[in-house]
């Protein structure tokens, strides 16, 4: 069993760092909220008082934060910053998710100091964080992840390596945009569905027997259909993550135009107050029912119980 530490205590880094205590891991915890860090030592977790603390002595430390600037913060700020305290034997996992170009600057931090790195961002949200069944999208040399492997087994069930440090990450904003991209086409289509005043249950019973329907849209059609808006992944980190993937197209010079009018929309849902929502509430976007008058200026509005 490896020494491992948690940095980020949030919705997936407190249940990964959970399961890894019950797979028998020596696990140490921070989390820039110390209440975070105080609930997990009920689980048998150690709490540090700073990233190199928590660091420091550690065989694996995973990183699972907000965003690049998070993630900067927690492995290179001077006086705290995770990677100056580790052993030139460990490894650094990243599995955030975050920016290719980031991550790139950061494995090349990591090679510099002599330290292992793995990014290793995960799909699967809070039940699956849960109940351990991640999949690992993992960037980095094969040899690192062969080590690493027992300890991304205690958080996940499947684990695919996409190549060079950055395609972990690259792999993850790509299964990302897919997601986001479907589930805002499906939004859209059941308010068209309402608009043209089709029976919305029936129209979505018909689509989820089709083929052009994924296992993951189905399941978020069956939750527009139901309300259910519980954030698991929430708008907010949806928008942070099509960011990314804007700006990562942006350096490369690539047009990507479905991915950022995808962007928009959720941008939009946040700013319609819908950023806590989980990803399906971008059907509430599209919920009204209008009807166009037939000179066009002047469109009447009523919201359909769905
Ligand atoms: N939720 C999902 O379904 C899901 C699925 C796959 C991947 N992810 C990705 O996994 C990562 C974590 O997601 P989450 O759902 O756990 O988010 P979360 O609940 O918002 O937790 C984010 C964590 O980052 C910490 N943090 C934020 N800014 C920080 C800073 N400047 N310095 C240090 N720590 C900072 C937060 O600390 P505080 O507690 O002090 O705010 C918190 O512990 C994100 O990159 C997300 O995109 C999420």
């Amino acid at each position: 069993m490896a020494s491992v530490s948690v940095l980020g205590l949030g919705a997936m880094g407190s249940r990964m760092a959970v399961n890894l205590t019950k797979a028998g891991h020596a696990v140490t915890v921070w989390s820039r909220d110390p209440d975070k860090a105080g609930r997990l030592s009920a689980s048998g977790a150690t709490r540090a008082s700073s990233p190199r603390a928590a660091a420091t002595g550690a065989d694996v430390v995973i990183a699972m934060v907000r965003d690049d600037i998070a993630s900067r913060a927690v492995w290179l700020e001077a006086s705290t910053g995770a990677l100056a305290g580790m052993s030139r034997d460990a490894i650094a996992i990243e599995s955030s998710t975050l920016s290719v170009n980031w991550v790139r600057t950061l494995g090349m931090a990591a090679a510099n100091s002599g330290i292992a790195f793995l990014d290793a961002p995960v799909a699967g949200s809070r039940p699956q964080a849960e109940a351990g069944q991640l999949i690992y999208f993992v960037g980095g040399d094969a040899s690192v992840l062969a080590r690493a492997l027992p300890v991304l087994n205690a958080m996940g069930s499947a684990v695919h390596h996409a190549g060079a440090p950055g395609s972990g990450a690259g792999v993850k904003l790509l299964v990302n945009a897919m997601f986001g991209i479907q589930l805002a086409a499906l939004g859209e289509l059941i308010g068209l569905a309402k608009n043209m005043g089709l029976d919305t249950a029936n129209v979505i019973d018909i689509l989820e027997s089709t083929p052009v329907c994924s296992p993951a849209a189905k399941l978020a059609a069956s939750a527009m259909l139901a309300g259910n808006f519980a954030p698991l992944f929430p708008i907010e980190l949806v928008v942070k993550d099509f960011g990314y993937v804007v700006e990562g197209a942006r350096a490369v010079g690539a047009r990507i135009p479905t991915s950022t009018a995808a962007h928009r929309i959720f941008a939009e849902a946040v700013s319609s107050g819908l950023g806590d929502d989980h990803i399906t509430g971008v059907a509430k976007l599209f919920a009204e029912v209008r009807f166009e008058a037939a000179g066009g200026d002047s469109v009447s509005s009523l919201t359909e119980g769905s």
